[in-house]
């Protein structure tokens, strides 16, 4: 691996991977359209080249992988439950680009297509801790384009040889990850709602579980897979096994930031996966990975973080494709 294309390279798991990748000496280029916004360009070393262009377009996708060996493909509509009322959006992004920047990666002769795959596109699972020979089971938009993509980086492996390496994430959480959106994130949106001083908003009982993973145990794990034989064409769940509900993340939330606010229980997000963790022991057996940062400590740096950003106010959308499943919580602006 020499010249690598970091696609979403300007969001927030895709800044830090430039910042690993360039510490590793490589060639880094990133594409992205700023749709997630430009917060992170000002992290960027000055030697990143940045290609402005949309992973839809042909045109863009063909400029950003001449010359490439790797593609590490992060670019997305990633906010899960919104996939819900934005089908057609959410499609076009993750499923429309990922396939073109694919074709592109092809026709360019690049080598290994890394991808970020997630938890979600397990959907509810009745066997838990959730293992990558799970039948993929997608209860959401967002979830079934994840699916479908890695059926594509298959096929594609068989016709043409390029190397897929799919990576399952969590729930990533961490600094640079955008405070100021009410339709992802539980970790930004409390820890904003605690610097504005308003309670926390949970969506049903708060007993939704999730494996919250910091940002420094998804990064260097993504580096390491390319190269793997083992990882060739081969899923890897890739997070902490360390399980909290939503409840207990908003208690944490609150302690930590020593603000005297209560949470707040409303009704429960369409399509919502309950319960949610997975099975470590195959990247424990394939490469030795092992999460390293716990809640309390990857909280603690995340607020600090937090603390120097300032409260955010949180950008709503006037766009819904399904007006009848957008949730009141959305429509009233209630986070
Ligand atoms: P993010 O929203 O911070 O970053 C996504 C980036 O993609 C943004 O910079 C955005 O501008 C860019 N982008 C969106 N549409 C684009 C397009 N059409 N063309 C070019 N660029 C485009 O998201 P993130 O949290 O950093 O997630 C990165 C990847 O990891 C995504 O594929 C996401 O699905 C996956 N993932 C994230 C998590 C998580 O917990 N954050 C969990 C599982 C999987
Ligand atoms: C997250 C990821 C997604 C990934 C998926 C895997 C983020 C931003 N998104 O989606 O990319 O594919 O995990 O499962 O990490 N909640 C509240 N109150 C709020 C916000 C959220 O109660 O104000 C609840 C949600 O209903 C959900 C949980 O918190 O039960 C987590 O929500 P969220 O952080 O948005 O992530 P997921 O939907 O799990």
């Amino acid at each position: 691996m020499k010249t690598v294309l970091v696609t979403g390279g300007a969001g927030f798991i895709g800044s830090h991977l430039v910042d690993e990748l360039v510490n590793r000496k490589l060639n880094v280029r990133v594409l992205d359209n700023l749709v997630g916004g430009e917060q992170n360009l000002r992290y960027f070393h000055k030697e990143v080249e940045f290609v402005n262009g949309d992973c839809c377009n042909r045109l863009d996708c063909k400029r950003a992988a001449e010359g490439i060996d790797t593609v590490f493909h992060l670019a997305a509509h990633a906010a899960e439950g919104q996939s819900v009322f934005t089908p057609v959006f959410n499609a076009k992004t993750n499923l429309v680009g990922s396939i073109t920047m694919l074709a592109e990666a092809i026709n360019a002769g690049v080598e290994n297509f890394v991808f970020t795959s997630s938890i979600a596109a397990y959907g509810s699972q009745k066997k838990l801790p959730i293992r990558e020979d799970a039948i993929l089971n997608p209860d959401d938009p967002y979830a079934i384009t994840k699916k479908a993509f890695e059926d594509y980086l298959h096929i594609y492996y068989h016709l043409t040889g390029i190397k897929p390496y799919i990576v399952r994430f969590f729930n990533v959480y961490g600094p640079r990850q955008r405070m100021d959106d009410p339709y992802r994130g539980v970790v930004p949106i409390f820890v904003n709602k605690c610097l504005k001083g308003e309670r926390p908003i949970i969506f049903g009982d708060g007993l939704q579980k999730r494996a919250f993973t910091y940002i420094s145990d998804v990064v260097e794990p993504i580096c390491d897979v390319v190269g793997r034989k083992s990882l060739v064409d081969n899923p890897v769940n890739i997070g902490t096994e360390e399980v909290h509900t939503v409840k207990e993340l908003g208690e944490k939330i609150i302690e930590k930031m020593h603000v005297n606010l209560e949470l707040q229980f409303i009704e429960e997000r369409t399509s919502d996966v309950k319960v949610t963790y997975c099975d470590m022991g195959k990247a424990r057996k394939l490469f030795a990975y092992e999460a390293k940062v716990g809640l309390d400590q990857g909280l603690d740096k995340t607020i600090e973080w937090a603390k120097k950003e300032g409260p955010q106010e949180f950008r709503y959308f006037n766009y819904s494709e399904i007006p009848k499943l957008t949730s009141k919580t959305y429509t009233t602006k209630k986070i």
